[in-house]
């Protein structure tokens, strides 16, 4: 990870930076893309931050399509992000956690080019306790412009992401991107309403100190879970004492790992017998900043990344961190599945 001495570089500047570097030829539809994200993210800061003084707060009254309870600022969002997206040319598909289907926009042939995907507000339950939330976005070149429907195009697997990222409404609002060449980091500088680079071509740490996951429903977990939670808390791997941090915010919980390392999970539990996080606009995005930055992500059993999903709305278990608690996690699986771990050796 490294700092520039430029005193301001915006992110609008970086991606062109980028593209020179990477895409000479590019038409700057892309730069004209992410800029609609910027501007939504700004407008849904501007929101979160009054929050509490506005009628933003609490349930919208109404349900989405995985049958939780919309917010407000769920609705806000989902609304801002749909139109400042829906206006630029080069956008032909929007999928949302919010809507049941992708939304196709009709653009003249061979316009329309990218499909973008997003959950507009992660951690809603988080908003009504002033901690953090964020967006999540997941960019892909579509397959096919001339089909009909919105939602077979956007069922790719992750390792087809043109560009993925989030933005962290926290005690400054920074956003994370990655378009394959690494990932930058970006903080809003409220005075001037920009995006300025705070650190380029960031790496995960190869262990962390911490692990991330809701341990409330661990007695739940699949053994494999059970045991690597329980080398976690016994030092057994890399010979360090973990400690435990979950805010339930995946935005914010692997922000966290991003730049300390360690490990989030969020396994099959009960309730949620595939998992409880959104394939399309959670897992696949964080796995590729993820890998980007040095880490891995994995479902339990396969990479998040070679996923190929059958439906917008799709859940998977998530286990992504650094390299250490990574391959931790697969040996650990390993030595479950091949009988060397056994139940009967779990505390409770
Ligand atoms: P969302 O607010 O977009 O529905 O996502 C909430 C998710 C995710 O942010 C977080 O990691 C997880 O729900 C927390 O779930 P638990 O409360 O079950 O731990
Ligand atoms: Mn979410
Ligand atoms: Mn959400």
């Amino acid at each position: 990870m490294h700092r520039r001495e430029d005193p301001i570089v915006t992110v609008q500047q970086h991606i062109k930076e980028q593209q020179n570097l990477h895409a000479p030829h590019a038409t700057g539809e892309f730069s004209w893309l992410l800029s609609g994200i910027t501007l939504a993210t700004k407008m849904i800061q501007a929101k979160v931050r009054r929050a509490g003084l506005t009628d933003i707060v609490g349930t919208a009254g109404m349900v989405n399509v995985q049958g939780e309870s919309q917010q407000k600022l769920d609705v806000y969002a989902n609304l801002v992000l749909l139109h400042c997206l829906g206006v630029r040319d080069c956008v032909g598909i929007l999928a949302s956690e919010e809507n049941e289907d992708a939304v196709l926009l009709k653009r003249s042939p061979g316009i329309g080019k990218y499909a973008v995907v997003f959950d507009p507000l992660d951690g809603s339950s988080n908003i009504d306790v002033n901690v953090s939330v964020g967006t999540i976005f997941s960019i892909l070149r579509r397959k096919d412009p001339h089909l009909e429907s919105g939602t077979d195009e956007v069922l790719q697997a992750g390792s087809e992401q043109v560009a993925a990222g989030y933005v962290l409404y926290g005690s400054s609002t920074v956003m994370v991107y990655t378009s394959g060449n690494g990932v930058h980091m970006f903080t809003l500088d409220p005075s001037i309403g920009a995006f300025v680079l705070s650190e380029e071509h960031l790496n995960m740490p190869h262990q962390g100190q911490y692990y991330s996951v809701n341990e409330a429903y661990r007695d739940a977990f699949p053994d494999e879970y059970r045991h690597y939670l329980q080398m976690l808390r016994r030092g057994e791997i890399g010979n360090k004492r973990y400690a435990s941090r979950y805010i339930g915010s995946l935005v914010s919980d692997f922000h966290r790992t991003l730049l300390k390392g360690g490990v989030f999970l969020y396994p099959p539990t009960a309730s949620h017998h595939h998992g409880k996080l959104r394939l399309l606009y959670e897992a696949n995005p964080i796995a590729m900043l993820a890998e980007q930055a040095g880490g891995a992500a994995t479902n339990g059993e396969t990479r998040i990344l070679d996923i190929v999903p059958n439906s917008v709305h799709q859940r998977t278990p998530l286990v992504v961190g650094s390299r250490v608690e990574m391959g931790a996690f697969e040996e650990c699986r390993r030595r479950v599945r091949a009988g060397e771990l056994l139940a009967s050796s779990l505390a409770d």
